[in-house]
């Protein structure tokens, strides 16, 4: 079997973090072969620490190394590298959020049709061992119809102090397209993406424009701080199911609370720890996973599924018309906390 040939655009911080190293551990099937950053000496030092052959600090001269290219640039790049490099026959594995609005996301899926190739969007969340049992629990009936789902995704005070991430031009927002989307794509994943049919939203960064400024992660100047670092929304879907989402960077609560829930018509469960709630035999039953395997990190069976769905053998699990639903939901967001109206879904 010849080696899938991985380039990686923009090798930032979760680059090297999650996406090289993750292909590096699959050994023989894959080779990363370049490497792009528009910061050139960037991307030289990157080529050297894993020996990756080739390096550029501009993504079309990538093309002609790889099969395949992993985009980890900020968020406003990502179309455009997306569909240049599917309309250059290159499969894609894109960063989350797929793009800054769903026109740009529509280009992409278009590109991604055209050219016959693989566009799968990296909301890995949804490769962790947790929301893939908890996928199976639902899929195999355990319970029932799901019918309240809710997302929480809540750091205290975290806002990324570093790179671009405060950077409306360049990320489209803050807390809620950068990280919350995480949750909303898993807990629309686990519900079987439900027709929406309508989206309430609230946004807020009084917090974080304060003077007095307490963040855990890093600086930033609260006076140009110009996204947002909570949000909050409600979700009705056109089979009366609903989802209670929230997410922020920077709460006054406590810390790191990420979890997604589904109540269904026979059973429940919470996907961070995993636990199934089930009424059965005339009791209350609740059950804990005992894992036995140390399969932590959901970057190898994320890189795994994409190198297998480029070679044909699998389907990405997160497919590109699913990731533009998470950022029409996004949109809808932003659109009613500005508007103080709820969006309608046709
Ligand atoms: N899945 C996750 O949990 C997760 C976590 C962090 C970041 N991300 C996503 O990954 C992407 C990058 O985030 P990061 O934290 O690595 O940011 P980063 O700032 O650390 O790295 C981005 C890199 O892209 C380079 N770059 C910028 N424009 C470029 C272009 N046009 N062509 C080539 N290189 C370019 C920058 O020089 C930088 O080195 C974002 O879309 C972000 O939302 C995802």
């Amino acid at each position: 079997m010849e080696k899938l040939r991985v380039g990686i655009i923009g090798v930032g911080g979760i680059a090297v973090s999650r996406h090289i190293p993750s292909f590096l551990a699959l050994g023989n099937d894959v080779e990363v072969t370049a490497v792009c950053d528009v910061n050139a000496e960037r991307a030289e030092t990157v080529a050297q620490d894993y020996q990756i052959p080739f390096h550029t600090n501009e993504y079309t001269e990538i093309f002609d190394h790889v099969d395949a290219v992993t985009i980890c640039t900020p968020n406003k790049f990502h179309a455009d590298i997306a569909i240049a490099a599917l309309q250059a026959g290159k499969h894609v594995l894109c960063e989350k959020p797929m793009a800054m609005s769903t026109e740009e996301c529509e280009a992409m899926i278009q590109a991604a049709d055209a050219a016959g190739k693989i566009l799968m969007i990296a909301y890995h969340y949804r490769h962790t061992k947790e929301a893939r049992a908890a996928k199976r629990f639902i899929d195999g009936g355990e319970i029932g119809r799901p019918l309240v789902s809710r997302a929480q995704a809540i750091r205290r005070r975290k806002v990324p102090g570093w790179g671009v991430f405060t950077n409306k031009d360049l990320q489209g927002g803050g807390s809620l397209i950068d990280f919350g989307c995480h949750f909303l794509d898993l807990a629309l994943h686990l519900m079987d993406f439900p027709e929406i049919a309508e989206v309430s939203g609230a946004t807020y960064n009084e917090l974080s424009r304060q003077n007095d400024i307490v963040n855990q992660w890093g600086t930033f100047d609260p006076a140009t701080f110009e996204v947002d670092d909570h949000a909050t929304a409600y979700i009705k879907f056109k089979d009366g199911a609903t989802l209670l989402f929230e997410t922020s960077w920077a709460a006054n609560l406590a810390d790191d609370q990420e979890t997604v829930s589904v109540s269904g018509t026979k059973g429940g469960l919470d996907v961070y720890p995993l636990k199934l709630y089930q009424a059965k035999y005339g009791m209350l039953l609740d059950q804990e996973a005992y894992w036995i395997s140390d399969d932590e990190n959901p970057g190898i069976p994320q890189a795994i599924n994409f190198v297998e769905s480029c070679r044909g053998n699998q389907q990405p699990l997160v497919k590109p018309q699913e990731a533009l639903i998470v950022s029409k939901v996004i949109e809808a967001i932003y659109e009613s906390s500005e508007t103080g109206q709820a969006v309608r879904f046709s």
